[in-house]
């Protein structure tokens, strides 16, 4: 690949990504075979958001390929506590470790971290704009289960300050998928990311119901309404419990449609589809460990 700095999903190629699912697809078939592949290697986790799947899945895969973590740990419990700045924080920890993830609430933070230090950053989340690597395993989980060829991709929910939308809007432009966006109008896609869609050619729609698009897709990609970055809870109210989707909602779509949702949800997806062939997202958290092995192996380089 060609950027060491991995901070938004604009950064990769149609080969890029190709070139990271081809070795998540390797890996996938035996996780447990590449323990000699980097011994040593140290991967420095920090995290200034909750996170489950993102941190363990990337802590899976970098003990999968031989190495080892060192994580900052809660901020509660790190010297963020006493008043570090990001930059020296990550500074310090850049002499630990041979590749970082950061995952913090500003948006824009891994951008600005990423030019203090020589190690690989990856941007595990900031704030309401990116979310590059969850694309990768958002890309991988629809080509094992729609392709990525001649793609109609539903993105519903919370496209507003959902930033694992955005990266995969903007990775989708390397694919000609077509992309329709469903929300209530005050959670629609920020301007900034429509301008940047309609300068890579993105073929986007937007609607604010989910029934007349959804007989037509062959992915729905569900997100959960991201209250922690509505600046008034009264907001939040307003379209909570919208844009739920249950069994039987799902009775109007395609045999072959692929339900997707990066989790965690919360009311967004009910519990009876879990039971249907369409849910794929149990299995696309999954994918998290062999896509972040590839996205490690590819960016710590060839030991063999
Ligand atoms: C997402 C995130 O943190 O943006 N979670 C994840 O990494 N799988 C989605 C979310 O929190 O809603």
């Amino acid at each position: 690949m060609r950027h060491d700095h991995l901070i938004t999903a604009r950064q990769l190629s149609r080969a890029d990504i190709e070139t990271v699912l081809d070795r998540a697809a390797e890996f996938d078939a035996d996780p447990a075979a590449y323990g000699d592949r980097h011994p040593g290697a140290l991967l420095g986790l920090l995290f200034f958001e909750p996170s489950t799947r993102t941190k363990m899945s990337f802590e899976t895969a970098m003990k999968r390929l031989g190495g080892d973590v060192v994580d900052m740990g809660s901020v509660e419990s790190s010297s963020v506590k006493k008043g570090e700045s990001l930059a020296d924080t990550v500074r310090v920890i850049e002499g630990y470790a041979d590749a970082l993830v950061l995952r913090h609430p500003r948006q824009g933070a891994a951008k600005l971290t990423g030019e203090y230090v020589d190690v690989p950053l990856l941007n595990a989340g900031d704030g309401a704009g990116h979310h590059p690597t969850q694309t990768l395993l958002d890309l991988y989980t629809i080509r094992e289960n729609a392709g990525l060829d001649d793609l109609t991709i539903g993105i519903m929910g919370d496209l507003k300050y959902g930033r694992t939308v955005h990266s995969l809007a903007h990775a989708l432009t390397n694919f000609d998928a077509h992309q329709h966006f469903i929300s209530p109008e005050s959670l629609q896609i920020p301007r900034s990311v429509r301008y940047d869609l309609h300068e890579s050619g993105a073929m986007v729609r937007e609607h604010t119901d989910l029934t007349d698009i959804l007989p037509e897709l062959d992915v729905l990609y569900v997100t959960r309404i991201q209250r922690e970055r509505f600046p008034d809870e009264n907001e939040y109210h307003a379209v909570a419990g919208e844009y739920q989707i249950d069994a039987e909602t799902l009775e109007a779509a395609s045999d072959d449609l692929t339900v997707m949702h990066p989790l965690p949800r919360v009311d967004e997806i009910a519990a009876d589809v879990d039971d249907t062939d369409h849910a794929k997202y149990f299995e696309q958290a999954h994918n998290g460990v062999p896509v972040r092995m590839a996205l490690l192996d590819l960016l710590l380089g060839d030991s063999e």
